[in-house]
């Protein structure tokens, strides 16, 4: 502080930096080739009752789109999530040592006006589903999705009401996450599973529901083929989801214990692991047992160094923010955090990659020389 001034200016000044946390962009990172539009679309399913709510509603949920476009004509900061939910947040990673404000203060670059000639895209693109973990806001991957996106690939998240901590809808409606006992998690599973299943059937049918995920996106409800990803209770219900609707071509399970069925029915499609430092099947038994019976093409990857909420934005945030230091290693492991989003950004890539575009592992392999903390388990 300049001595000179005067003691009131200097009073301000120590407010305005305690008391504003300045906007902070999120980057994209991974292999990146496309801006990036986002939306956010409610869904009902009319034939489903909702479970949790047990008042004879339907089901409704919330899904978010993510859309590469090749002639971005206006880009825009927009807010990295909706202002109740960040404070929720901050309320929670709080208790971790995040300064309050931290989520309220972050930005996505996303584009919010194409070109008219947006025409790169001459096929369909593949389209990527994505699960997060248990009582998690599917906000909490939105720049690990965006840069899965800028990658070339169309994606949507789901948030499934009561198990998300925190879902608001367009109109208003807040609902907030419930406690699930371990008793109730097949069930929760289950859930997630038709969730999914009522998502993806009505993307392949309805061309105005798909316009409302990818405006502009010119091959109506088509999409080359379809994938699943999902981290901690996703990856299981993207293993579930798989068992369940034999058009997914593969999956992956970001560090997430399997539940259910598909643990003696397996899967016959592509299938990887990628688990935090000693999650392996010599550790965890269900994917012990689920190995054997994964017949398609399979991998697992242990990341050393890091743990489970590092397959989220977190590792990002704290790093871009200056925070990482201050959080203990159990929570985010010890790979940089920038470090830690391009790696899940790159392996998430080079699958759907060898799944979707060429059929070969050489962005896998490359993945393996960048990233020489990923060991390949099996
Ligand atoms: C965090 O900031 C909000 C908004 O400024 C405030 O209402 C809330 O009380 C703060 N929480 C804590 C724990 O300081
Ligand atoms: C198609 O999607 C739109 C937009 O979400 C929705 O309003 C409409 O009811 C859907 N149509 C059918 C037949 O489900
Ligand atoms: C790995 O996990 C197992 C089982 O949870 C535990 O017994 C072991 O101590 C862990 N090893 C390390 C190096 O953390």
């Amino acid at each position: 502080m300049a001595p000179f001034l005067p003691l009131w200016v200097a009073a301000l000044q120590v407010l305005t930096l305690s008391s504003t946390v300045s906007a902070t962009r999120l980057p994209i990172v991974g292999p990146v080739h496309f801006d990036v539009i986002t939306t956010s679309v409610p869904l009902t399913d009319a034939n489903r009752l909702d479970p949790f709510a047990k008042d004879g509603r339907s089901r409704s949920i919330m899904a978010s789109g993510y859309y590469p476009v090749s002639a971005c004509r206006r880009k825009h900061q927009e807010p990295y999530m909706p202002t109740k939910l960040a404070s929720l947040q901050d309320k929670k990673f709080g208790a971790y040592g995040l300064p309050n404000g931290t989520f309220g203060s972050l930005t996505l670059e996303t584009c919010d006006k194409i070109a008219k000639s947006n025409s790169c895209f001459s096929k369909p693109l593949p389209l990527v589903l994505f699960s997060g973990a248990l009582g998690t806001s599917r906000l909490l991957y939105n720049s690990m999705l965006q840069s899965v996106a800028a990658a070339g690939y169309l994606v949507i998240s789901v948030d499934h009401p009561y198990d998300a901590d925190f879902v608001e809808f367009p109109d208003g409606t807040v609902i907030t996450g419930v406690d699930i006992s371990d008793e109730e998690l097949e069930s929760a599973l289950t859930t997630r599973v038709e969730d999914i299943a009522f998502l993806y059937q009505q993307l392949g049918g309805n061309s105005s529901l798909t316009d409302h995920f990818f405006p502009g996106y010119p091959h109506r409800h088509r999409f080359a083929h379809t994938a699943i990803v999902g981290h901690s209770f996703g990856g299981a219900a993207a293993a579930a989801a798989m068992l369940q609707i034999p058009s997914l071509r593969g999956g992956m399970n970001l560090d997430g214990t399997m539940f259910g069925p598909v643990i003696t029915a397996g899967l016959d499609r592509p299938f990887v692991l990628l688990g935090h430092d000693n999650k392996t099947q010599e550790t965890d038994p269900s994917w012990k047992a689920t190995w054997p019976r994964l017949t398609g093409w399979k991998k697992e990857y242990e990341v050393r160094g890091s743990e489970h909420y590092g397959f989220s934005d977190l590792p990002l945030i704290t790093s871009v923010l200056g925070f990482q230091k201050q959080l203990p290693n159990q929570v985010l492991g010890s790979v940089e955090g920038r470090r830690m989003m391009k790696l899940t950004v790159t392996y998430v890539t080079a699958f759907l990659d060898f799944l979707f575009k060429s059929g070969s592992e050489t962005k896998l392999e490359h993945a393996s020389k960048d990233f020489p903390e990923v060991v390949q388990v099996a």
